[in-house]
């Protein structure tokens, strides 16, 4: 893309001010900012305005019953053989979502890379690669494992694994693929410069992960080798557990496209998102969609009858995956503090949002399919997310339920 070419396309969506700085720069610097410009899909800004300002509407929402702790109970060893057998037979894969920036918690560093540890080091990458060992103990197969990261944090993650020798897990069933970019902009839809000849951009949220797969060839591997089914998860879960052998079986079992974990709400204004059908089919609807009228509608055993919340512990019929994989799926605008130029020209790290990111999610994958199974686990159990420093699900949050689970820290 030449100047003029670059000049008319940001005209068009009224990002001029992207070429502010260009007669400074320096001949490789225009050219890199020039290919940028090229590469960005600026339409997501205008998404942007249009979901800011409120305009996403719902289907009609219903009750989905979640598969609950005494049905699991119940049914725990067949269930977990079905699982076995599949996971013994190559056929289920572990995909990592760690290509978030993790602002929250405030590290600089990929969230994975985090030391929960006191009296060692504990990094949340390694907790997950041990819980994953406790499937590959009671199976005795590996499960292949997939990392996801962002251009923001990719080299930084695979050096961390390999100085620290894959934290014992064979190098050979870990693959890292790279999540794709979406400019970042203020709160009028204006691109963010990171630098004077770059637009800033971040990771485009966690609903890419499957088409983010095939882009980057890691698809051809799961295909290679067999693999029928994606277990998806989030970094930040230190209790998460991994190719659950009881919950994959119980997914093939129900024939599911997708099967859920969640739990059980500690409130009704517990803030999480909730298993619904929306206009017949799944759905996760968040916890301020929730009216009070869904908040107190009862299912048949006069239990709340959307009670139960997702924990970003997915696992997905890959098949499934490929039909819908042309499916563009909403863009969400969240709030969120971005590094950029002030006015004048200086980089700025901002205290407090300043601007809109724009993200897929991978809860909208599970509206395009046809069936899924919310599995119910028992939260202080499975469920440690570390979103902050401190106070709520934070690193001191997810300490105290570590040591519940006799994890010596
Ligand atoms: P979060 O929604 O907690 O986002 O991600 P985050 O970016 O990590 O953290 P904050 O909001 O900036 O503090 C949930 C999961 O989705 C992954 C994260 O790495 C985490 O495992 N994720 C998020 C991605 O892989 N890519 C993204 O673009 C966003």
């Amino acid at each position: 893309m030449n100047y003029q070419e670059a000049y008319k396309k940001l005209e068009q969506y009224g990002q001029l001010h992207v070429l502010k700085y260009y007669d400074t720069l320096a001949t490789e610097e225009k050219q890199a900012l020039l290919k940028q410009i090229d590469a960005t899909d600026f339409s997501v800004l205008q998404t942007g305005e249009s979901e800011a300002s409120g305009e996403s509407a719902r289907g009609k929402i219903t009750p989905l019953s979640a598969m609950e702790l005494d049905e699991i109970e119940a049914h725990r060893e067949e269930y977990k053989q079905i699982g076995l057998e599949a996971i013994r037979a190559g056929k289920v894969g572990a995909v990592l979502l760690a290509g978030g920036m993790g602002t929250r918690l405030g590290s600089d560093a990929p969230k994975g890379m985090y030391n929960i540890g006191l009296t060692r080091p504990m990094y949340i990458f390694e907790r997950l690669i041990h819980n994953t060992m406790d499937v590959v103990k009671e199976s005795g197969a590996y499960v292949p494992f997939f990392v996801m990261t962002s251009d923001k944090n990719h080299d930084v993650t695979v050096k961390f694994f390999d100085e620290h020798d894959y934290f014992g897990y064979p190098k050979n069933y870990i693959t890292f693929f790279k999540q794709e970019m979406a400019p970042a902009s203020d709160y009028d839809g204006k691109v963010f410069m990171e630098e004077k000849g770059k637009i800033s951009t971040s990771p485009n949220g966690n609903g890419g992960w499957f088409v983010s797969m095939e882009r980057c060839g890691v698809n051809d591997i799961v295909r290679s080798r067999g693999i029928e089914w994606l277990n998806v998860f989030s970094v930040d879960n230190v209790l998460q557990r991994i190719a659950d052998p009881v919950f994959v079986g119980a997914v093939i079992a129900k024939d599911c496209a997708v099967g859920s974990k969640v739990v059980r709400k500690a409130n009704p204004d517990e803030k999480v998102g909730v298993m619904c059908l929306e206009d017949g089919r799944p759905s996760i609807i968040e916890y301020y969609e929730l009216t009070d009228e869904l908040k107190s509608a009862q299912d048949e055993k006069g239990q709340p009858a959307y009670n139960f919340g997702v924990i970003l512990n997915y696992l997905f019929r890959e098949k499934d995956l490929e039909k819908i994989m042309d499916k563009n799926l909403p863009l969400h605008v969240v709030e969120k503090k971005i590094p950029c130029l002030d006015a004048e020209g200086n980089k700025v790290s901002p205290e407090s949002p300043n601007g809109y990111k724009y993200e897929q999610l991978v809860l909208d994958m599970i509206h395009e399919l046809d069936s899924c199974l919310p599995f119910e686990v028992v939260r202080e159990k499975e469920f440690a997310p570390i979103k902050n420093k401190t106070g709520v699900d934070s690193v001191d949050t997810a300490r105290e339920l570590l040591r519940k689970n006799g994890v010596t820290l």
